[in-house]
């Protein structure tokens, strides 16, 4: 059972009266008891404690070891923007990821993350990546020709390879390297399935490390890393100059002048492939689900992309797929990629009344968040109307699929523009339609779809 015992205001909704009430406990025994469905999925188990307990509570995972779960707006906006110096990533980021993907910005801190994201910030701004627009369309267009028609597919894996080719390609304009590229996925995605082994069975430890399990995904990894080297070292060599992101970052420069060492460059490609492609591919899949699964939808999308040139100006385009736009917004506010952001505080903080220590874990639930009944109406149905332009800003204060405050998402323009296009050509090319009422939520770094059945009937 639940014991009430630390006071807080934890405030129903944004705006509402907050007067003072406890911060809920969910005891270790809770946890246990329920430990075989969070492994399977920990999301319906976060949501009965939302309901049950409000915006914020407390949940005990061991000795000493507890984890404060909010779907608080202001919460969510205190650590992850107004008052984000006193807060860090937790060490899953910054040592258990970093040990397979390197020490780039995603997963370091402080002034070694600050320097390092003002020098790569300039190449993913939005005039910088038009001149990758070309490219980043070549490349969905190959990965999307060729789809089987009128037969039940399985999406996601497409947008699997769709999403980390586009990354692939926008790094490495237009090389004769598709096996390596191959190679490096494989490796993205063995690495991060052991990452999860070793988060879900950390009892397993000394087993990973004894059977030599650790020791050969960091194998992977250096195979990776050699890779890529040989790569920046073709380029080097070659004097080319292509126009791609890896071009700018061999340009960016410290402030004093100096180029980005090889190592470190290394750790930031690996770091764009692993924090761009998984990311993308879940949204894109899931979006690609929900307007199979809303005929009404699909035709008004069809009515808007029906005549779209996509082989000319694709600026244009771009700026002609407002409805687009409109469901894959949606479609991440139901199925947010990033669906919890966990960070850890260095100092103690008062909130809504009620201090919590320095070093608290804090699980920001961006799900929860986007569903929270007191923010949203009819929360849990598919309505990309909600996010038609003079709404939108209706929102902004409690809708983050790319995170918020200085670490939100570099790559947010990147992936908008490649989701765009791909969504837009898809619909303007097939009807599709889906057999499946909902899908199996897969939630393990990111949030994954299970299996995407669709069946695409061409125009
Ligand atoms: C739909 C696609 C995507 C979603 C939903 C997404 C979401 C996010 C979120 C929520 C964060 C912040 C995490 C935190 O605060 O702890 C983040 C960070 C990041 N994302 Fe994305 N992302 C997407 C695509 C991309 C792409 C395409 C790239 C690059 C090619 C990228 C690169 C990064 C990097 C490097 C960071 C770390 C930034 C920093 O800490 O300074 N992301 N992303």
């Amino acid at each position: 059972m639940p014991v009430k015992s630390e006071t807080a205001n934890t405030p129903e909704s944004e705006g509402s009266h907050r007067g003072p009430e406890a911060v809920h406990q969910v005891s270790q025994w809770e946890v246990f008891k329920n430990r075989k469905r969070i492994l399977r999925n920990p999301l319906p188990f976060h949501q009965e404690k939302f309901e049950q307990y409000g915006n914020t509570f407390i949940v005990h995972i061991g000795p000493g070891k507890r984890i404060v779960f909010t779907r608080e707006p202001e919460t969510v906006r205190n650590i992850l923007q107004k008052n984000h110096r006193n807060y860090r990533k937790s060490e899953l980021q910054t040592r258990d990821l970093a040990k397979y993907i390197g020490h780039g910005i995603l997963t370091s801190e402080g002034d070694f993350w600050r320097k390092h994201r003002k020098m790569i910030q300039p190449a993913f701004h939005k005039e910088q990546l038009q001149g990758l627009i070309d490219l980043m369309y070549r490349a969905i267009r190959e990965e999307l020709s060729g789809l089987p028609e009128d037969q039940i597919i399985d999406i996601f894996p497409k947008m699997s390879d769709l999403a980390f080719q586009v990354v692939a390609q926008s790094l490495f304009r237009a090389g004769d390297f598709r096996e390596d590229m191959n190679r490096i996925q494989e490796i993205t995605e063995d690495n991060q399935k052991m990452l999860i082994r070793e988060m879900r069975q950390p009892y397993l430890k000394w087993w990973f490390q004894l059977s030599g399990r650790i020791e050969h995904h960091l194998g992977l990894s250096q195979e990776a890393r050699n890779i890529l080297d040989d790569l920046i070292e073709d380029r080097i060599r070659s004097g080319e100059r292509r126009g791609d992101l890896l071009d700018m970052l061999l340009d960016a420069r410290y402030e004093d002048g100096s180029p980005m060492p090889r190592k470190q460059l290394i750790d930031e490609l690996i770091i764009l492939f692993t924090a761009g492609h998984e990311t993308t591919a879940n949204a894109l899949s899931f979006a690609i689900f929900l307007i199979a699964s809303h005929p009404q939808v699909q035709q008004r999308l069809y009515q808007e992309v029906r005549e779209l040139d996509f082989e000319g100006d694709k600026l244009k385009t771009l700026r002609s797929l407002g409805y687009a736009q409109q469901c894959i917004e949606e479609a991440m506010r139901l199925f947010p990629p990033v669906y919890v952001i966990d960070r850890v505080s260095v100092h103690p903080e008062t909130l809504h009344g009620h201090t919590f220590p320095g070093g608290t874990t804090w699980l920001l639930s961006i799900y929860e968040l986007h569903r929270s009944p007191n923010l949203w109406d009819n929360p849990e149905t598919f309505m990309p109307e909600r996010f038609e332009p003079e709404l939108r800003k209706k929102y902004s204060g409690f809708y983050f699929p790319f995170g918020a405050g200085p670490r939100m998402c570099i790559g947010n323009v990147f992936a908008m523009n490649e989701m765009m296009l791909t969504i837009g050509w898809l619909f303007q090319n097939y009807r599709i339609t889906t057999p499946a009422k909902s899908l199996t939520l897969n939630p393990l770094i990111s949030l994954k779809p299970g299996r995407v059945p669709v069946e695409l009937h061409s125009r």
